[in-house]
């Protein structure tokens, strides 16, 4: 076994709220247990869900004190600001309309903020929140989870290092096809508020999953987009996109592709990429991730194998359980919340903060990025610069 499989030592427990996330809704729980894996943090406090009465039962589901139990995110804000025992940060898990204000509230409340993506409805209520965050010395993490996994760390470090030369060209995609059919109409929540411009923004598609491979790009690669075309579409009468494909030029020369959709019938959750450089090429499948394949000019192709003594030492500390016992989506969570925890640690010890998280930075280029793909397809599907 390697050592860095091994259980971790957490200095102090950090106390935590949630907004979003009542019974019923989907991604709340996540964010929870995969805290939980770790146990760096607890929830103390919570505003659910607009209906006092699912927030309650949610709540009490949690185990919380019926007190820390809100009716609105403001009075949570205030009220565990106040506290000698308040919470330390606050994790948002409500649809993208609400990201913007209740990330102020809290922030201005001085309490350090995980917002769920895309960050914001524009790229200047990101900026806005950046701005406040650093004026209150406060941490700012997105939820761009699809990067903690060991796996994409691996990618990531081996394209630092030279091992597939510099990049030509990349191919990133994150398919879906649950919303193949009207499923709006079907009572699926999650469907319902994604489809309307007033809770999800100027795009549906491009902005809830195209952000994601778009932040994996630039996190793996440390391409900088210069310009891109884009072409969306949206399908069975609905107002914004479920499917769109990017052409991109990096600086320095690379050419990219990406593809984000929620209507390709038989990917459930399908977030790959492709990465082609002079040496050799990457490439890795969100649904098989504990494999990376490696193909170097005139080799046989590999395939790593997560866990083994042949990764990056980051790479394995990022890691849970030995070589073989596959892990998955609430680790690559759990190692975005141990970054970010171990940086509040940081704050409180005088460390130097390693940022090993998706900050507003990447939440921001992701507002920018859903901004110039409508700006193009809206122009015919013109180049525009980034
Ligand atoms: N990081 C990821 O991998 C990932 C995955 C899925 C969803 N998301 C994002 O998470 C967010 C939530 O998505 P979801 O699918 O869980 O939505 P959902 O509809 O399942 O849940 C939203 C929850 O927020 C609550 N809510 C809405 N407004 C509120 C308010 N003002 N105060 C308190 N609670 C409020 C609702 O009652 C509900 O409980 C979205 O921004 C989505 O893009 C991220």
């Amino acid at each position: 076994m390697i050592e860095e499989t091994k259980a971790r030592k957490i200095l102090r427990k950090f106390r935590y709220g949630m907004v979003g996330g009542g019974i019923g809704s989907l991604i709340g729980d996540v964010h929870k247990r995969s805290i939980d894996l770790d146990g760096s943090a607890q929830l103390v406090a919570g505003c659910f869900s607009r209906s006092f009465e699912t927030s309650l039962e949610t709540g009490k589901m949690y185990e919380l004190e019926e007190n820390r139990i809100y009716r609105t995110y403001e009075e949570m804000a205030k009220a565990e600001a106040a506290r000698e025992d308040g919470i330390d940060f606050v994790v948002i898990v409500t649809p993208n309309s609400s990201h913007y204000p209740i990330s102020k509230a809290f922030l201005e409340n001085g309490i350090h903020v995980v917002c769920d993506k895309p960050l914001a409805l524009s790229s200047d209520e990101g900026r806005d929140l950046k701005r406040i965050a650093e004026e209150k010395g406060l941490l700012f993490c997105v939820a761009h989870i699809y990067t903690g996994y060991p796996l994409v760390k691996q990618a990531k470090l081996m394209i630092e290092n030279g091992d597939i030369g510099k990049i030509r060209s990349v191919r990133g995609q994150y398919i879906q096809g649950w919303m193949a059919t009207p499923v709006e109409k079907t009572g699926n929540k999650q469907a319902a508020w994604r489809i309307d411009p007033k809770q999800t923004g100027i795009a549906n598609c491009m902005g809830d999953i195209g952000t994601h491979i778009e932040q994996m790009m630039a996190y793996v690669t440390g391409l900088r987009i210069e310009s891109l075309c884009a072409n969306m579409t949206a399908y069975l009468g609905r107002e914004l996109d479920n499917d769109g494909q990017v052409l991109i030029k990096y600086e320095g020369g690379a050419s990219g592709m990406l593809w984000a959709s929620h209507i390709v019938i038989g990917h459930d959750n399908d977030l790959s990429f492709i990465i082609c450089g002079e040496k050799g090429t990457l490439e890795w499948h969100q649904e098989q991730p504990n494999d990376l394949i490696v193909k170097m000019l005139d080799q046989p192709t590999q395939v790593l194998s997560r866990g083994n003594g042949y990764f990056y030492p980051e790479v394995n500390a990022a890691v849970r359980i030995p070589s073989g016992h596959v892990e998955g989506h609430f680790v690559a969570f759990a190692n975005i919340y141990r970054g970010f925890t171990q940086d509040l640690e940081a704050l409180e010890t005088g460390a130097p903060l390693k940022y090993d998280y998706p900050g507003v930075d990447a939440g921001i280029e992701g507002n920018v990025f859903v901004e110039r793909c409508v700006e193009s397809n809206r122009n015919g599907s013109a180049w525009v610069k980034f």
